[in-house]
């Protein structure tokens, strides 16, 4: 092996470094999501035109996505937040259009939440669904 090889391996070798250190280093994901900030704007567009008190989903359902404690209640057969877990909660279930179409949310003729919406509340869940 020449000199001139040995050190543009070693410079191939620094710039795969460089690239695997930039891949662990903060992704988007691991910045804390706020449920002020990030998840109650998600919800207030998709959700609050029937899940206010009052509106047809809260009364059809009980739930009530107007606040933190209201949301962590749930509907009136139990929670629909599972902290930690968004995989299991039925408010990531729904919103990813991962049930029956149904009763998948939002319902009807209303438009999907988008990947980037329903990350925001998966990401929520997982980072402990915390009232911040
Ligand atoms: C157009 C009205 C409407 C909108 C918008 C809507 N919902 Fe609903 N939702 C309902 C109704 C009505 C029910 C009662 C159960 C049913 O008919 O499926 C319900 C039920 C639910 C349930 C209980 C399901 C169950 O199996 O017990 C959840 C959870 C839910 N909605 C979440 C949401 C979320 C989250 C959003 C926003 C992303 C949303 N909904 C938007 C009308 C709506």
């Amino acid at each position: 092996m020449t000199k001139v090889s040995k050190a543009a391996l070693i410079r191939a070798a620094a710039v795969v470094g460089v690239v695997v250190l930039a891949g662990c280093s903060k992704e988007p994901e691991e910045l804390p999501v706020s449920f002020s900030k990030d998840v109650m704007p998600v919800l207030q567009k998709h959700c609050s035109e029937c899940h206010l008190s009052g509106g047809v989903g809260e009364v059809a359902s009980g739930l009530d996505l107007s606040s933190y404690e209201s949301t962590m209640k749930g509907t009136k057969f139990g929670a629909i937040v599972r902290p930690g877990d968004s995989t299991s909660s039925t408010l990531s279930i729904l919103t990813e259009g991962r049930a029956d179409p149904s009763i998948n949310m939002p319902h009807g003729d209303r438009p999907p939440l988008s990947k980037e919406e329903t990350g925001i509340i998966a990401k929520w869940i997982n980072q402990g669904a915390e009232n911040n």
